[in-house]
């Protein structure tokens, strides 16, 4: 879909549709207000009819609205002015996506900025409306033998700004949210295709084919043989018992000088996670095809960040396998040495995670990093904890975290943080190893990090755990992109 932008005024502007706030009660926004003065009133009247009191997800088609140019005046409810936060406008936009998809204009014109949002400027409405609209236009329709018959669809949508001088902050706003919008798609294709797809090699050869031709991006796969090389045994621990071979996916990005540190990524690819032989129980167990999906937001935002060209020194890691079970599969009680060296106690097959993120995490020391982010469908104890608004931040660097919320702040795609106090360690204590790779019921969200912390010692990192946030269940089924674009906003932010 194509975004513009203009300043026109409403009603010499040709347009097949414009679109129009109201909020409630029956009250017309500014735009709103000329248009009814050139319509003589028609507005208004409709209005007063009853059809449309400005209550949010309400939305009125008019046609042929006398006074004006445009063939359809779209109204879209959005609740009472001084309720207009951050949350209801992007549920306005999907409103305004809703309506234009079941009306025939394949072009839009839409006053956006009318819609008050407190501390919010015309940047970013305008980058809110591209990433909300991009997402509602998506579909995951490739293995469907006949895709939804849409009407005609809607092809361009043109942002009205109120001024000139608007313009230059739009365009770089509408730039950058078609970046992490394409980023996000790319995410969410991944995360939707089932597993007997999307395999840890599927996953290695999209990599690979967005590095092509790309000379700032470059890629590299270590199979499993470079892996027991590299004595990364806590990793091999759990794709043993699959017969889809392991990969551990570098991604490398040189936007900035070759000798700035890197921002380093490392995502979790567990393409299917049956549990291994600590098996899950089958309910839902179709949604644990989406176990990858950090592993796709690491690409995802690389693919933003190479469509913006940003100067940053970047690198992806992804470890990607399957956890099942199988004759060879690892045991409850079995004890791996991971690569730092350390030897872990596997009680539980299904705390599968972190076992292959600890040895990449080592493995990221490499690149002397400026900071580490792993990004992690990690432990259904973040729902308990968090639910499904925010994804959990931890980590061992205070500045990190507080730059990665306010990341997550400015583009709607938060964080809350919890504490990663020494306390927890203990619950990780194994009668025969190092540590175990569980800590009991309590706080699993936050024993996961306290696991992962062991490995992050030599630099600044951040844990996310997105096991809420990547995907939703139910009707709505289906991978959400979720956290590309905290990510690529905190990359931006580095810049
Ligand atoms: N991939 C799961 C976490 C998960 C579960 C995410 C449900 C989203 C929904 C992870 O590998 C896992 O199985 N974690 C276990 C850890 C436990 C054994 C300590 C969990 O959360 O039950
Ligand atoms: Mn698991
Ligand atoms: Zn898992």
């Amino acid at each position: 879909m194509e975004f513009n932008l203009k300043t026109s005024h409403p009603v010499k502007l040709r347009s097949a549709c414009l679109i129009i706030a109201v909020s409630e009660p029956r009250k017309l926004s500014t735009t709103g207000q000329i248009v009814d003065k050139a319509s003589k009133g028609s507005l208004l009247k409709i209005i007063r009819r009853g059809d449309m009191d400005g209550r949010s997800g309400q939305s009125l088609l008019l046609h042929n609205l006398p006074g004006i140019r445009a063939d359809r005046v779209l109204l879209i409810g959005c609740g009472k002015d001084g309720d207009m936060n951050e949350t209801a406008f992007i549920k306005t936009i999907g409103n305004m996506s809703a309506a234009l998809e079941n009306c025939g204009a394949s072009e839009a014109h839409a006053y956006i900025t009318d819609i008050p949002v407190k501390g919010r400027d015309v940047r970013w409405k305008v980058q809110q409306t591209v990433l909300k609209m991009s997402h509602c236009q998506y579909r995951f329709e490739q293995l469907k033998s006949n895709s939804s018959d849409k009407k005609k669809a809607l092809r361009k949508l043109t942002m009205n700004v109120p001024g000139k001088r608007d313009l230059a902050a739009g365009e770089s706003a509408i730039e950058q949210g078609i970046a992490i919008s394409a980023g996000i798609s790319i995410a969410r294709d991944l995360g939707n295709l089932p597993s007997n797809i999307c395999t840890p090699s599927y996953i290695a050869k999209q990599a690979t084919a967005l590095a092509k031709g790309q000379k700032k991006l470059k890629v590299t796969v270590l199979e499993e043989a470079d892996m027991r090389k590299l004595k990364m045994g806590s990793l091999l621990s759990v794709s043993a018992g699959s017969r889809q071979p392991a990969k551990l996916i570098t991604l490398q990005y040189q936007g900035g000088n070759k000798k700035d540190q890197p921002v380093v990524l490392v995502g979790k690819g567990v393409t299917f996670d049956t549990g291994g032989i600590s098996l899950k129980p089958g309910a839902a167990m179709d949604e644990m095809k989406f176990d990858m999906c950090g592993a796709a937001s690491v690409i995802g935002t690389i693919s933003a960040v190479v469509a913006m060209n940003l100067p940053i020194n970047l690198v992806g890691i992804i470890p990607t396998t399957e956890n099942m079970p199988d004759g060879l599969a690892t045991k409850p009680g079995d004890i791996v040495t991971s690569m730092s060296g350390q030897t872990i106690e596997i009680l539980n097959t299904d705390a599968e995670g972190r076992l292959i993120l600890c040895d990449a995490l080592t493995y990221a020391e490499k690149f002397k990093p400026r900071c580490v982010i792993d990004i992690a469908t990690l432990t259904g104890a973040c729902i308990v904890a968090l639910g499904k608004i925010p994804s959990a931040v931890l980590g061992n660097h205070p500045a990190l975290i507080k730059d990665l919320i306010q990341s997550g702040n400015q583009i709607e795609d938060r964080l809350w943080e919890l504490p990663l106090w020494d306390e927890y360690q203990e619950q990780l204590k194994s009668n025969f190893a190092d540590m175990a790779n569980i800590g009991g019921r309590d706080a699993g969200t936050i024993t996961a990090a306290c696991f992962l912390s062991r490995f992050t010692k030599k630099y600044k990192w951040a844990h996310l755990d997105i096991a809420g946030t990547a995907w939703k269940s139910g009707e709505a089924k289906g991978s959400t992109g979720r956290p590309v674009s905290l990510l690529t906003q905190f990359i931006i932010n580095q810049t």
